[in-house]
């Protein structure tokens, strides 16, 4: 089955049988990424660039290694070393890259909507790596896939996601992809780290930490983004702690097989205690190594990649 468009821009217009079809084959790439030979030719002849105007370690790290994995051509440009600090414009980039040949851009960007401007000017695929404090899809598809792969659905389940849900492209996608595959999400943060009209995600918002805790299934804590804040938002870490951080009291608010995760890199002591990041119902370290298989699934899926079960 092929994906309803050529590019990844965001869970917004994603339908839930692609999310499903995606969450499928990430699965069947996990085995490589466990595996001790990680080398499949799926990407031969096959060159993806990370584009990355902003700064990351999981991500960029994890694009490199799902193409290195597959047998494809693997190149990076950052906006500090390239010629963007010279002034060149994003779409001239993305062109300059495209004609050299290039199947996939993975682009991260402080613009909300630079990856679909670049997609329409274009011909290789585009996958958004993060953009502004839009989307960041394929973190949400790593978020969603850690409780699939565990729990075996979505549905029915209560997903708890608290902190600063203002600036985090994180929220927004997994908000757009959790309701599509059936999740109640319940959100929770400061008045003023909460975007007006959220609701109209279909997402519940309650004012204290306890609230949107009570009897999860998950509960995913946000970093809090203090690059990206002009201003105080919140009178002091300890008092932002005090109310929002997630700590082991809090938790025991939870179901007792709740999942504890993070999509880094993680503030810890602020938005959540060291003994809850690093405890056993945390699957942090796995959202990352989820990550390297989900990165893998929608390259594959892009590059026009069969059914996993054509290829073995
Ligand atoms: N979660 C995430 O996007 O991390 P990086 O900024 O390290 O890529």
């Amino acid at each position: 089955m092929e994906l309803k468009s050529k590019h990844i821009l965001g869970i917004r217009d994603m339908s839930a049988e692609d999310i499903i079809h995606i969450l499928n084959t990430t699965k069947e790439m996990k085995k490589i990424v466990l595996s001790d030979k990680k080398r499949v030719p799926y990407l031969q002849g096959k060159t993806v660039v990370t584009l990355f105007y902003e700064n990351s370690t999981r991500t960029r790290l994890s694009f490199e290694l799902a193409a290195k994995y597959m047998g494809a051509n693997a190149a990076n440009i950052s906006a500090s070393g390239s010629s963007v600090a010279k002034g060149e414009t994003l779409i001239d980039t993305g062109r300059t890259i495209d004609v050299m040949g290039t199947d996939i851009i993975v682009i991260r960007h402080s613009m909300s909507g630079a990856p679909h401007l670049l997609s329409k000017n274009i011909s290789a695929s585009v996958i958004n790596a993060g953009d502004g404090m839009n989307e960041h899809p394929t973190q949400a598809l790593l978020d969603m896939f850690t409780i699939y792969e565990k729990r075996g659905s979505l549905e029915g389940m209560r997903i708890a996601i608290v902190g600063d849900i203002y600036h985090s492209r994180v929220a927004r996608s997994n908000i757009w992809g959790m309701t599509k595959l059936g999740a109640e999400v319940c959100i929770a943060g400061p008045r003023t780290l909460m975007p007006k009209e959220i609701e109209k995600t279909g997402a519940k918002v309650f004012d204290s930490i306890q609230e949107a805790i009570i009897d999860a299934d998950v509960v995913m804590s946000l970093r809090i983004q203090l690059e990206r804040q002009k201003s105080g938002l919140f009178p002091s870490p300890r008092e932002y702690s005090k109310f929002f951080g997630l700590d082991e009291k809090r938790v025991k608010l939870a179901k007792p097989d709740v999942l504890i995760m993070h999509p880094g890199p993680v503030n810890k002591g602020l938005e959540i205690s060291s003994a809850v990041a690093e405890g056993d119902k945390s699957v942090i370290d796995e959202q990352v190594t989820n990550g390297v298989a989900v990165r893998m699934a929608l390259l594959y899926l892009l590059t026009g990649g069969k059914e996993i079960a054509d290829i073995n």
